[in-house]
């Protein structure tokens, strides 16, 4: 098998939610377990903090959601020991990078971006400069380690198929086959958690309500209370999926059980068929607080242990400093800089 190398990353802005462990880190987490069995261990997971500067009520907590997103990663599993686990803003060749990528990429791709047409709002014109050059970022944190594969939800798809274009027009500009063109990889099932308040609109970090979403650091209580309010219908639960077409609520609910619990929805379904809401949420909060408690001691646990998760950081700043440095200087060389 050829040598693979992962890269992703979570912005340390609001809170971290189910959504984020569901559709992106449990993802990374079993995929690093796989490629150390087979010794192709090159995984590198950012916190991605230069990112969270472009949404600027950001910058009040970032130091506390940097160490918050650390801790989280290695309490949902990921072994410091396998992979590196380093802050984007340590590795400067992000930066210079993005830069040389923007000065090839075409507006016109830029123009495409669904997320920044969401977080822009309608006046485009008072977004900032790194709102819209974000992709360009994102694209320079994949390809300066020449990553191969990309463990995201669904919502970064069109962010990581920008990098893998970005990759194919950088090899056509300077004439070789440089960077491998990096894959998406997303999870079918947990692709799009979904918020708790509208079963329409992904669960996410920038939702003005606390209840649309399942933090990683909730207390029990409060994830009891979360569920209980958690909008639903007044209909059984079907025995089939096809009955929850039009339910998005429901099916929502569902599979966060199936996920959890490692099960297909539609057995959910069959295993609650004609149940109401009213008594599945008490189980489906059993099994999300099952899930979640542990990672929640141990984030706090780790937060405690700030030397700790600073060695961590500044180790894995090291390996990807190393690996950067080495593929920034040939791209300066390439792109016919005189490198240092
Ligand atoms: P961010 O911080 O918004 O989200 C982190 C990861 O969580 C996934 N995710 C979800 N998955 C399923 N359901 C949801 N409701 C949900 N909400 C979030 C996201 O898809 C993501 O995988 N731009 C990125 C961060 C980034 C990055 C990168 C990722 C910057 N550079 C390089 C990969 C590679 C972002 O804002 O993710």
């Amino acid at each position: 098998m050829k040598n693979q190398r992962i890269l992703s990353g979570v912005r340390p802005t609001g809170h971290i939610h189910l959504g984020n462990y569901l559709g992106a880190i449990r993802q990374w987490v079993r995929l690093s377990q796989s490629l150390s069995k087979q010794g192709l261990n090159e995984q590198l997971f950012c916190i991605v903090d230069q990112h969270a500067l472009t949404t600027q009520s950001d910058t009040n907590n970032l130091s506390l959601n940097t160490y918050t997103i650390a801790a989280a990663y290695i309490a949902c599993g990921i072994n410091p020991d396998e992979s590196a686990i380093f802050i984007q803003s340590h590795v400067p060749a992000h930066t210079e990078l993005a830069w040389y990528l923007s000065c090839i990429a075409p507006l016109g791709w830029l123009n495409r971006m669904t997320q920044f047409k969401d977080k822009a709002g309608k006046d485009t014109g008072q977004a900032c400069l790194g709102l819209y050059a974000y992709p360009v970022l994102m694209a320079a944190d994949i390809l300066i380690y020449k990553a191969t594969q990309v463990p995201v939800g669904e919502d970064q798809k069109q962010h990581v198929e920008l990098a893998r274009d970005l990759a194919g027009l950088f090899n056509r500009h300077c004439d070789v086959d440089y960077f491998p063109l990096p894959e998406p990889l997303i999870n079918k099932s947990t692709a799009r958690i979904m918020s708790l308040r509208d079963g329409s609109k992904k669960m996410s970090k920038s939702d003005l309500s606390d209840y649309s979403r399942l933090h990683l650091t909730d207390e029990n209580d409060l994830l009891t209370l979360k569920i209980r309010k958690a909008k639903t219908d007044s209909d059984p639960i079907p025995d089939a999926i096809k009955g929850l077409e039009s339910r998005l609520e429901a099916q929502n609910l569902l599979g966060i059980y199936a996920n959890l619990t490692e099960q297909t929805l539609e057995s959910v379904c069959q295993q609650f068929a004609g149940q109401l809401f009213s008594a599945f949420k008490p189980i489906l909060t059993e099994v999300v607080i099952s899930t979640l408690q542990p990672i929640r001691e141990k984030i706090f646990q780790l937060r405690e242990e700030k030397s700790y998760l600073n060695q961590i950081l500044h180790k894995g700043a090291e390996t990807a400093n190393q690996l950067a440095n080495k593929n920034l200087s040939e791209i300066r060389t390439l792109l016919g800089l005189v490198d240092r």
